[in-house]
């Protein structure tokens, strides 16, 4: 896979649109998390020194679905951004193709910086609009892609502005795509993909990916629930995705590879009890993996050697439903063997912003497009960089 060099391009006295993924927690205005942007400060960093005549941040947030909302506006990001790089940065929530937004870029002096209002205001955006796309690249002479983590949406700032800009992939894109093709072609065994959390529509075809090359999937959370309700086990009242049945039926890896929990902590009426799989009843709701199950997923941890994990294994928002999860926590920072990539917003939170620093481990900033990158997709914002 062969992208251009950014490193290689002349970028001095231009001026370069940046597509970033500012989609972070937010809450009361307050950045919640701020991974993803920290990740992307190497890459503006690297540009200041270059001497660009400005860089103009592009960003979505949520999913406005074209609608300009204020709960989803990048103004609270621009002032986040401004205390990590200790510098003013210029929130412009004017139109894209409008004289006013032209005008105030116009006005920036040498390397600033300037961060434009929810690209998803836009319904062009998420339609891959050349009109719209085209617009965009009118206000810079060199596009660059530092957004890996929302690069599986085919959008107009992610695949059709590269028709018309010289694009380059960022720092953080080509750090995804090094260490996960790392952990695509790793030989190294056992090869353990733990999966929690929801959204099975996402992770089924990781599974089907790794069928042959994968030793172990460990799984828990609402993809455990589904997996068992596709095969007929009670799961009480517990959370499960009912759209995805069928194929979670469909998926038969050879015996012992795909391990579900078989013991659980429940809501049962209010109280907190421990139940075998066997023992679940009708009003009950699974909020964690057992005790049992966590010894054991820890037991097939310590011994891989090539680790994926995406998705808490209970509600972890709550202290009695976390201990599946810490314990995966734990015994994979125990293990230091030969590559473990962690991804996904949730299971990132999980480590509370104390990311360990550590050859081998990498911290996806991926969701949705680190699960299909795995799952062996062709990812739009990719492809669209790989033809230039
Ligand atoms: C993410 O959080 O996974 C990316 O920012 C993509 O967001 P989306 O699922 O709203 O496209």
């Amino acid at each position: 896979m062969k992208f251009k060099s950014l490193k290689k391009a002349k970028v001095a006295q231009k001026s370069v649109l940046v597509r970033v993924d500012f989609n972070v927690p937010i809450n009361q205005g307050q950045v919640v998390d701020d991974f993803r942007i920290k990740k992307t400060l190497p890459l503006i960093k690297y540009l200041k020194r270059q001497k660009v005549k400005r860089i103009i941040l592009v960003s979505h947030l949520g999913q406005p679905k074209g609608k300009k909302q204020k709960q989803f506006s990048l103004k609270p990001i621009a002032i986040y951004l401004e205390q990590l790089l200790k510098e003013k940065i210029y929130f412009f929530p004017e139109k894209i193709g409008s004289s006013v937004l032209e005008k105030k870029l116009d006005g920036l002096c040498q390397g600033e910086i300037c961060l434009l209002e929810n690209i998803r205001y836009y319904p062009e955006e998420e339609n891959n609009d050349d009109k719209f796309a085209q617009k965009l690249a009118n206000l810079a002479d060199i596009y660059i892609n530092e957004a890996f983590s929302v690069s599986h949406r085919k959008s107009a700032s992610l695949v059709a502005i590269t028709k018309y800009l010289p694009a380059y992939p960022g720092f953080l894109f080509e750090e995804e795509i090094k260490n996960l093709n790392r952990f695509l072609k790793s030989k190294k065994r056992p090869k353990v993909i733990i999966l929690g959390g929801a959204k099975a529509k996402d992770k089924l075809p990781l599974i089907k990916n790794f069928l042959s090359s994968a030793d172990y999937f460990l799984v828990g959370g609402v993809m455990a629930n589904t997996i068992l309700k596709a095969r007929n086990f009670e799961i009480g009242k517990s959370i499960y995705e009912k759209e995805v049945i069928s194929e979670a039926k469909s998926i038969n890896p050879q015996k012992g590879k795909l391990i579900l929990p078989d013991d659980f902590k429940v809501l049962s009426r209010g109280k907190v009890e421990s139940r075998k799989l066997e023992e679940i009843k009708p009003a009950d709701i699974i909020f964690d993996i057992g005790q049992n199950s966590a010894d054991f997923y820890e037991k097939i941890i310590l011994q891989a050697k090539t680790i994926f994990w995406n998705g808490p294994m209970g509600k972890i928002e709550e202290p009695e439903f976390s201990l599946g999860t810490e314990k995966i926590k734990k015994a994979i920072l125990k293990n230091k063997k030969d590559l473990t990539v962690i991804g996904g917003g949730d299971t990132i939170s999980i480590f509370q912003g104390r990311l360990p620093k550590r050859n081998n481990l990498f911290f996806s900033t991926g969701g949705g497009a680190t699960l299909a990158y795995l799952s062996g997709q062709n990812l739009a914002g990719v492809v669209a960089l790989m033809a230039k």
